[in-house]
């Protein structure tokens, strides 16, 4: 008798908490579909569903809304270009991106030269456009194409390009957006080359031309009309000598930082490497541990993260939990025959 009590009130836990379950979804199912009425709307005869959104023309757009409808219609600015043009499904006019450039202004920065020949600029270059009413800057990927070579000075050879590079710019340099108005300079701009040792820096200069870029991708598609290509040059003799790093690696270049060992980190100055080392703290540990690529030794056991622990915990939980729910419900289901 005492037994058949014990059961039936475990029976009776085991259904409940069934009950509660079930009764935690269906609530969820219901607060789903309750809610206000919305109403559809008809507008020119025909129906359109609430918060639905609909084009009537190319600068009216409409939307439903429990039964009223709401239309807005675009405004355009007047445009000043000469062929201005709608994209398809626009409403407005614009003005195809059209830019003339004026001048190209080549500076260098810094010469990183090595014993044979090989050199590597780093230039700035500003453009200058020409600023009409019917001009526009450009935004878009993939604008601009800027060439860069040695041109000989003497004037029988200053057809001959050394080091011809089509493309020096990279591809953050290469989408640089253009504001009208607005001042815009490639910096940084990477030119390496290899000249005869020879070379003296008077008697040649570095030329950089400046094109629109063959892929050029204009945000909203638009047109980007480019006048002819522009080419601006520079001495040699301009910018400031620096001396790259020897290492065993390679090179490093002037103002480079890089790491020889997990300790040591060092800074090229102008042909010297200048290196520190870095001091470690007493690890704080019986049996400190050094961990691959690190300067200093680590404590090896350390607290496991939280969330491990709560994954750890629920887990063993719910597994827990189910296998006294399979045991209650053999148990039950047998207790019934
Ligand atoms: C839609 O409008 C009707 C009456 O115009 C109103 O009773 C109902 O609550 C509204 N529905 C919503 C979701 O606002
Ligand atoms: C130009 O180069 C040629 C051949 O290298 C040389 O003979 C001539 O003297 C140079 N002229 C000048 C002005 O440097
Ligand atoms: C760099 O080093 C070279 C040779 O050691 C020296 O002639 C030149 O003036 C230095 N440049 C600067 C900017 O310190």
């Amino acid at each position: 008798m005492m037994m058949n009590r014990s059961w039936y009130l475990a029976c009776l836990v085991f259904g409940s908490l069934v009950l509660v379950v079930h009764h935690v979804s269906s609530q969820e199912s219901i607060s789903i579909s309750s809610g206000e009425p919305s109403y559809p709307c008809v507008y020119r005869g025909i129906p359109y569903l609430h918060s639905e959104v609909w084009r009537v023309d190319e600068c009216t757009t409409c939307s439903c809304d429990n039964s009223s409808i709401t239309c807005v219609i675009e405004s355009c600015q007047p445009v000043f270009c000469v062929e201005p043009l709608k994209l398809p499904g626009g409403c407005c006019f614009i003005c195809p991106y059209d830019v003339t450039v004026r001048e190209v202004t080549p500076t260098i920065q810094v010469k990183h030269k090595t014993t044979n020949g090989h050199t590597t600029l780093f230039l700035a270059v500003e453009v200058k456009f020409r600023d009409a009413k019917d001009k526009t800057g450009v935004s878009g990927e993939s604008l601009w194409e800027l060439s860069a070579w040695i041109a000989l000075v003497n004037i029988s050879h200053s057809h001959t390009k050394i080091g011809f590079t089509e493309q020096v710019l990279n591809a953050g340099q290469a989408s640089q957006w253009f504001i009208k108005g607005d001042q815009f300079i490639f910096r940084d701009v990477v030119y390496p080359f290899v000249a005869p040792a020879s070379l003296m820096c008077d008697e040649a200069e570095v030329c950089v031309e400046l094109r629109r870029g063959i892929n050029a991708v204009t945000t909203d598609g638009r047109p980007f009309n480019f006048d002819t290509p522009f080419i601006g040059c520079t001495s040699l003799c301009t910018g400031r000598d620096l001396f790259p790093c020897p290492d065993k690696e390679g090179k490093h270049l002037h103002k480079d930082v890089w790491q020889q060992d997990p300790c040591t980190q060092c800074t090229c100055n102008n042909g010297t490497a200048e290196c520190s080392t870095k001091e470690c703290p007493g690890p704080g540990c019986n049996r400190p541990v050094r961990l691959e690529g690190e300067c200093c030794l680590s404590c090896p056991y350390q607290s496991p993260d939280n969330s491990d622990l709560w994954i750890t915990l629920v887990i063993s939980t719910s597994v827990l939990v189910g296998v006294v729910i399979v045991a209650l419900t053999i148990v039950c289901l047998r207790h019934r025959k």
